[in-house]
């Protein structure tokens, strides 16, 4: 059968994420993969969440197997608010919704505010997930260049004298692919973009608790006094991924909207693990596990830059992340990082080619992102040194 001719527009101008492609490789097990952008799973609480999944099921099985409300399990509705509440990231009048993994907020967030054809400002290069999300409900992506301290607001502001835009979606914290976090003066500048141009802005903070260096910078949406910010974020980096817990947190209209777009998407996310979650957060210290990542990545991160120094030609450059996962490494122009990236994984060495990050992704683009966090330390320096010998004959 070719089904080919049966697949909608939306869904035929999406490319395969290049990182979820590559997680097909990882079932090699020589692979070294600095690809992904999975947490430690040394720091999984396994088993106290073994626990108390075996304590739920068996007390409170109704609970969590039956159907639930859409907007998420109370307790967990609570524990996450409060969470977001310690970093003055919630107003007066703002309801949460949880959702299946951040990924999913962000797509109903896109889904409830533009229609086809809106314009959608978005940092270049971005994460791919929201990229995709974007271009699943027909807009029109804008980029507007990153720079070492955020994104460019003068270039945008140039771009909203020209164009309508009704959205701009940033990851002010610590940036997935870049590492980049935004200074205060540019969330403030947002802001003040937002008001005089009238958009709308989604902030997406997964890594936000992850910093390991420098001075905390405020969320964009406690800073915010008109209500533009959709703030979404993940226990995916701090508790773990496979369980599936995001959440958004605004008000009015668009947070009813996206409770009612998520009825028609998967009605609630699990009771199971929203419970299992809500009781860990009770009965544990988050903070202390998060104290933990903090340490463990610090160091992977440093480790890795030093490698990297070690091995890497003089001619590239690359981002130094004051927390999060990620180090983006920008080759001279011309590199063929596809070409780059065949090569190494002939030396078993994994990482994401910038482009699958960029508006356009057939233009050429000299970026790669690397991560630090999955790997143990003898295996960053095994694979920096064989990703350096790359680059050293083909930079
Ligand atoms: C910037 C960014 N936003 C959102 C997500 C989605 O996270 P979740 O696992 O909660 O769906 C990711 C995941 O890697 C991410 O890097």
């Amino acid at each position: 059968m070719e089904y080919e001719k049966y697949l909608s527009d939306k869904v035929k101008k999406l490319k395969a994420s290049a990182i979820r492609e590559m997680f097909k490789l990882m079932s090699d097990p020589e692979i070294i993969s600095l690809a992904g952008g999975s947490p430690d799973p040394s720091l999984f609480p396994s088993e106290a969440l073994a626990e108390i999944a075996a304590d739920i099921l068996k007390n409170q099985p109704v609970t969590a197997l039956q159907y639930g409300t859409t907007d998420g399990y109370r307790p967990f509705k609570e524990a996450a608010l409060n969470r977001a509440k310690k970093i003055n990231s919630v107003a007066e009048g703002d309801k949460i919704i949880i959702t299946t993994g951040e990924q999913q907020g962000i797509d109903l967030a896109v889904k409830t505010l533009v229609n086809e054809g809106e314009c959608v400002a978005v940092e270049q290069p971005s994460f791919v997930g929201s990229l995709n999300s974007i271009r699943a409900h027909n807009a029109v992506l804008v980029p507007v260049e990153l720079e070492d301290d955020g994104i460019s607001t003068d270039r945008f502001e140039e771009i909203l004298k020209e164009t309508r835009i009704k959205l701009l979606y940033t990851i002010p914290n610590f940036q997935n692919p870049s590492g980049i976090t935004m200074t205060i003066e540019k969330r403030k500048k947002l802001l003040e973009l937002a008001s005089k141009y009238d958009f709308l802005i989604i902030e997406d903070n997964p890594y936000g608790d992850l910093r390991f260096a420098g001075e905390d910078v405020p969320t964009i949406k406690s800073l915010d006094t008109e209500g533009r910010v959709i703030y979404c974020s993940s226990f995916s980096k701090i508790l773990s991924p496979g369980m599936r817990l995001g959440y958004v947190i605004c008000s009015g209209a668009v947070i009813d909207r996206i409770e009612i777009a998520k009825q028609a998407n998967d009605v609630h996310t699990p009771f199971l693990t929203q419970m299992i979650a809500a009781a860990y957060l009770e009965k544990y210290d988050i903070d202390k596990d998060i104290e933990r990542a903090r340490e463990v990545y610090g160091r992977k991160c440093a480790f890795m830059l030093e490698c990297m120094e070690k091995y890497f030609p003089k001619s590239l450059k690359w981002t130094h992340p004051e927390g999060g996962l990620f180090i983006m490494c920008t080759a001279p122009e011309g590199t063929d990082i596809d070409a780059l990236l065949k090569e190494s994984l002939k030396n078993k060495v994994a990482f994401v080619a910038g482009s699958g990050f960029m508006v356009d992704q057939e233009k050429p683009c000299s970026m790669f992102r690397l991560n630090y966090s999955t790997m143990p330390e003898e295996k960053i320096e095994k694979g920096i040194k064989a990703l350096g010998e790359v680059l050293h004959k083909m930079v």
